[in-house]
């Protein structure tokens, strides 16, 4: 009985070399510990064993049988990493990524400055930042928009309590703080802080209070740009503008200046584009932008000598350039986080 164990799990152990799929495991199995197996066979005639006998046997038994599951064992793991390396394709490199996982991909936001950016950057317009949390002076004063301006009305502006007032904020009456409303202030602070000339574009998040709904958000972006030097004049505010539009929107496309008001341009205007590439909207002249020259009053604030100094800017909202290039027609759209829009710009 000894000798017929020991050569069933050698027969095992000989015939497990050849397995290779899931299908052959079962079969192995079956022969060995089925309802017919070689080992179940041997099982059955235990009853006919003295009493004496059955112990012994028994043992010896059970001991089979553990070399007969460890066997087993070791096909299986045998058997599933070759499913996998089938799966995967061999030969197969563990240190590669997850077919699965998703990866995300630049806000459309994003790309639309980014693509802005490298528009004014050949023209050497450099990024200049400002904080968020501004003083009225940045935001107002300095621009020449006067305490009683619509503009710094409690209904389209969010002014922070005491607590917040920066350490650069105490100017003449001007110490109240707020979230900045426009990406002016950083215009205001790079004149007080460089010396001309220069050219710089501030992008950057601005807030108001504005009742959302498709076309307005209270947090909206946007892209300003400030160009100070000698003698700046209206043909190099056209001439930055025209290139701007035609490396954003294509060759073909075409601006409009028209006469507006801002407290810190002089003249300013509003500045229209026309595209025969943009949907339903080709061909309309669409407003996009306010811009002008900067008012001599406004240098003189942020310390630029006006009979040396001269400058031109220029302010757009990134929503709505994104939603023209992209005929996206709702605002609220860019900040719901839906995977389904976001993919759309992967
Ligand atoms: N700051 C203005 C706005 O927020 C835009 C602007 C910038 C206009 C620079 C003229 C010059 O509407």
């Amino acid at each position: 009985m000894q000798q017929q164990l020991a050569s069933i799990v050698d027969a095992a152990r000989q015939d497990s070399v050849a397995v290779t799929t899931r299908a052959e495991m079962e079969a192995f199995k079956a022969r060995v510990v089925g309802p017919n197996g070689s080992l179940t066979q041997v099982m059955k005639g235990l009853g006919a064993l003295s009493k004496e006998e059955r112990p012994v046997v028994g043992r010896l038994l059970n001991e089979a049988k553990r070399e007969i599951e460890e066997l087993l064992a070791a096909l299986l793991a045998k058997v599933e990493d070759a499913e996998i390396a089938d799966a995967l394709g061999a030969p197969t490199d563990p240190s590669l990524p997850s077919p699965e996982v998703p990866a995300g991909s630049a806000h459309p936001l994003s790309r639309t400055r980014e693509r802005i950016l490298a528009s004014f950057r050949k023209l050497g317009l450099t990024v200049a930042e400002g904080p968020e949390v501004e003083t009225e002076w940045h935001c107002f004063d300095a621009l020449n928009t006067p305490a009683d301006h619509p503009a710094r009305d409690m209904q389209d502006t969010l002014y922070l309590p005491a607590a917040f007032r920066s350490a650069d904020a105490p100017r003449k009456g001007a110490e109240s703080v707020l979230l900045r409303t426009h990406t002016s202030s950083v215009q205001v602070r790079t004149m007080l802080s460089r010396k001309p000339p220069f050219r710089i574009v501030a992008p950057g998040r601005c807030f108001r209070r504005d009742a959302v709904d498709a076309t307005h958000s209270a947090n909206f972006h946007q892209v300003e740009g400030l160009w100070i030097d000698r003698q700046v004049t209206l043909a190099d505010l056209r001439g930055v503008l025209d290139f701007f539009v035609k490396e954003t929107f294509g060759p073909d496309a075409e601006i409009r200046l028209r006469p507006s008001f801002f407290p810190f341009t002089e003249p300013s205007f509003e500045m229209d584009l026309r595209s025969p590439n943009l949907g339903r909207l080709s061909g309309r002249w669409l407003e996009i932008m306010g811009c002008g020259l900067v008012d001599p009053k406004v240098l003189e604030l942020c310390g630029l000598d006006p009979k040396v100094w001269s400058g031109l800017a220029f302010g757009l909202g990134l929503e709505r350039i994104a939603m023209l290039v992209h005929g996206i027609d709702d605002i609220r759209h860019f900040y719901a986080n839906d995977a389904r829009f976001l993919r759309q710009f992967a």
